[in-house]
């Protein structure tokens, strides 16, 4: 499915979705609704996932294709499942939703994607120069593949090439698996770092004097044999800052964090062998990253109950945005409490959906009530401010059912992990954006952060 037919998928006619019930209301079962005023959620556990008032009759109006949860779990999964196994079928849906299949040229175009890995031709000025995750190589491929004619091709480990960018419209580039991306301008090779240093400034200097500012990144590929050169690359980086200093004194050098708020040429270096490094600059606001390489390194205090909060804090830094003080937040795949415990350190609200048991350290907070049941059991009693998903589970599956969230307008805003241990990911990414946008979610981005392994994190708000 390519990325214009998922836009054009976007409409959800034919789907219907009951208005989820009025604030405070009181449930069928004499249950009332989360609180949405300052109180907070309370932080007891509620043994089995409690259905909002008013669901069981919306569910019979919901396509039954869909993968309408119906049966209450068997057992509860310990929770840190690995990702790339789908955990007991127990918690899934009752069915699951056929698959679109692909349109015919970019089947055909994927037919190829095994003859690109070969690697060996040499970079050319011209071409793009995509960074990616080591292991990633034939993901972003095949993603290229399936944006158009783009002719991609496995350049060494963590770095593919392309004869054009996938035509964004002047956008920001938007790709899932690629981290970092330029046109290549030159390709120098000098033994000599002070050299390789001199000619990189020859290169930059006439395409930097229009603007009063820039940016400068001097990475490595993320790959093992690349990192090794980490050092080297810090010292060419240092080398070339300096020379661009003395050659343009009256421009300022932007610091990656201020890329947000402007746009400014970034130049870019990678240094992809010993004496080897393309170069190349686009405009900032056009940059698949605002860090070097696209390499988003997040540190968190050790008090989070697990390293996936990581995760949801880069998610957050991808976005722009983040829940604030009092918003309501659904977690599911809550446990044992990482990504909740970063929402309650922005002072949100939290209802935490998981069969597995939360961190104790997360039990005593007062904003906080787990709910230990299968997501595909539960419904919110009233909309939510944001949806967040880590579940470790069958990600069409996991599509489907936050959908009918969107469907529902139960939320309005959504930050999804998928888990994604299968091969053909990229397919797979197009098949999670479109079940979401048939669903009525907007503004789907995908991205595989840098502190994402076998998975990707996806962002959507409702219309
Ligand atoms: C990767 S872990 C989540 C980590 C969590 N986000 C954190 O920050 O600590 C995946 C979780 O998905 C949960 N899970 C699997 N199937 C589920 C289901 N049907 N409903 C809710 N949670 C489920 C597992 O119990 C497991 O705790």
């Amino acid at each position: 499915m390519s990325r214009q037919a998922n836009k054009g998928r976007q409409g959800n006619k034919g789907q219907r979705g009951g208005k989820p019930p009025a604030r405070g209301q009181v449930g069928r079962a004499g249950q009332r609704s989360e609180p949405r005023n300052k109180r907070g959620a309370d932080s007891r556990t509620t043994q089995g996932a409690r259905r909002g008032p008013g669901t069981d009759t919306r569910a019979t109006r919901e396509p039954r294709r869909g993968a309408e949860p119906t049966r209450p779990r068997r057992h509860a999964p310990a929770h840190g499942q690995p990702h790339n196994q789908a955990p007991n079928q127990s918690h899934g849906p009752t069915s699951a939703q056929p698959e679109t299949p692909l349109p015919k040229d970019v089947v055909a175009r994927l037919a190829g994607a095994a003859a690109l890995m070969q690697g060996g031709a040499p970079l050319r000025v011209g071409q793009w120069l995509w960074t990616t995750r080591e292991g990633s190589e034939r993901d972003v491929v095949e993603e290229l593949l399936m944006r158009g004619d783009l002719r991609p091709r496995f350049v060494a480990p963590a770095l593919v090439a392309s004869e054009r960018a996938p035509d964004d419209g002047g956008e920001r580039l938007d790709l899932t698996f690629a981290r970092q991306g330029f046109p290549i301008s030159a390709v120098i090779h000098e033994t000599e770092l002070a050299a390789l240093a001199d000619r990189l400034a020859e290169h930059f200097i006439p395409q930097l004097t229009a603007a009063p500012q820039y940016a400068l990144h001097v990475f490595v590929p993320d790959s093992t044999p690349a990192n090794l050169l980490a050092a080297r690359a810090q010292s060419l980086a240092d080398l070339l800052a300096q020379r661009l200093e003395r050659a343009l004194p009256d421009k300022q050098r932007m610091l990656d964090s201020e890329l947000r708020r402007v746009s400014v040429p970034l130049a870019q270096v990678c240094l992809y062998a010993r004496d080897d490094a393309a170069a190349g600059s686009l405009p900032s606001d056009r940059a698949l990253s605002n860090a070097p390489g696209g390499r988003t390194r997040m540190r968190l205090d050790g008090a989070a109950p697990s390293r996936a909060a990581r995760k949801l804090e880069e998610a957050f830094a991808w976005l722009g945005v983040s829940p604030g003080p009092g918003e309501l937040c659904v977690d599911l795949g809550a446990a044992p409490g990482g990504w909740s415990w970063l929402l309650l350190e922005r002072r949100a609200r939290v209802i935490a959906v998981d069969p597995a048991r939360m961190d104790p350290k997360l039990a005593v907070q007062r904003r906080l009530r787990h709910v230990q049941g299968s997501a595909f059991d539960y419904a919110p009693e009233e909309p939510v401010d944001w949806l967040f998903c880590d579940m470790a589970w069958r990600p069409l599956e996991v599509a489907q059912m936050l959908a009918r969230w969107s469907r529902r307008r139960f939320t309005r805003l959504l930050v999804a992990n998928f888990k994604l241990p299968m091969k053909r990911k990229a397919e797979m990414v197009e098949r999670l954006r479109t079940t979401l946008a048939q669903g009525g979610f907007t503004a789907i981005r995908t991205r595989q952060l840098y502190h994402d392994r076998d998975e990707i994190t996806l962002t959507a708000r409702v219309r």
